[in-house]
């Protein structure tokens, strides 16, 4: 089986027991060849060429919950299974997205400028004056298991809920509150505009001019889901007008690319696509790639797949 190289120091003897494992590094491409498992991180495109090249391929076991890197069409096409990595790391990547929204919020990385520049002057009753999230309204572009463990730590910062879903979450609903709306009602009502959808058809570039416009003025957009659901001009063109206060962005168009106007713009909060990186929760993530992959070959079900064949 190929194995992402990136993967070795995460894993423990016993998860690798009875495989074959070659390592391949990110930067290498995806080799040809008679292998029967495909561990890649989701920089990896597994695609139609890929399928191809690996005619014994079984099973792809994304180490990620996203799988936007694979072509599921291709894979299913080929009967090969395709598993994620979902729930161990819904708690780290929430956990996360509230540094983006507190960070924005209160100005954070302003803030630290200004100490380190060595410019600040002392306390000053209207300096880095941020937004209060008490009685402001969080609105989730998505309630999957993510959106809605960001939404319920919003209860503990007073702020009201609404999301957008394809189908309503009565459970969290009863647990926070939260109000199911439609888009429209989404983007108008947000103080904070959370992305929690997976990258598709529907999402691609949701947040451009027109939705852009809509928002409240000086709301918060923050991104953790996947960066193709942003064009990235739009929003540099927003915060530069300062139509919108400030973004807290993980997560961009062309990874580790981003767009220089973004850089360059005011009110970010930029990170390097590290929503799930705890020692913990990336170790398990590695883990239940394997053991998907572990089960497969042995003959069992996968374990989290994102399909099912029908056989
Ligand atoms: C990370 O972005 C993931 O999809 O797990």
């Amino acid at each position: 089986m190929l194995v992402a190289e990136e993967l070795r120091q995460l894993l423990e003897p016993a998860q690798l027991a009875g495989l074959d494992v070659t390592w391949i590094p990110a930067t290498a491409p995806t080799p040809k060849g008679e292998w029967v498992a495909l561990v890649p991180l989701l920089t990896r495109w597994v695609g139609g060429t890929e399928f191809k090249h690996l005619p014994k391929l079984r099973i792809v076991a994304n180490v990620a919950v996203g799988y936007d890197n694979v072509d599921l069409v291709a894979a299913e096409m080929r009967t090969v299974i395709v598993t994620n990595t979902p729930d161990v790391l819904t708690e780290a990547t929430a956990d996360l997205t509230w540094a983006l929204i507190l960070a924005c919020a209160r100005r954070l990385v302003e803030g630290v400028d200004l100490v380190r520049s060595g410019a600040w002057a002392g306390w000053h009753p209207e300096q880095l004056l941020g937004m209060e999230l008490r009685g402001r309204t969080l609105g989730l572009f998505g309630a999957g298991r993510i959106g809605q463990a960001v939404g319920r730590r919003a209860l503990a910062f007073g702020m009201r809920i609404v999301y957008t879903a394809r189908t309503a979450k009565p459970e969290f609903e009863r647990e926070t509150g939260a109000v199911r709306v439609d888009r429209s009602r989404l983007f108008a009502e947000s103080d904070v505009l959370s992305l929690h959808a997976p990258s598709t058809p529907d999402t691609k570039g949701v947040i451009g001019p027109e939705t852009l416009a809509r928002l409240k003025r000086g709301a918060i957009l923050i991104n953790t889901s996947r960066g193709d659901l942003v064009r990235e001009e739009s929003l540099a063109a927003a915060l530069e007008a300062g139509t919108l206060g400030a973004a807290g962005l993980d997560v961009y168009m062309e990874e580790p690319a981003v767009h220089p106007r973004l850089l360059a713009a005011p009110r970010t909060v930029l990170l390097p696509h590290i929503g799930s990186a705890t020692v913990e929760t990336r170790r398990k993530m590695a883990a239940i790639a394997l053991a998907n992959v572990q089960s497969v070959l042995s003959g069992g079900p996968p374990l989290t797949p994102v399909y099912s064949l029908v056989p």
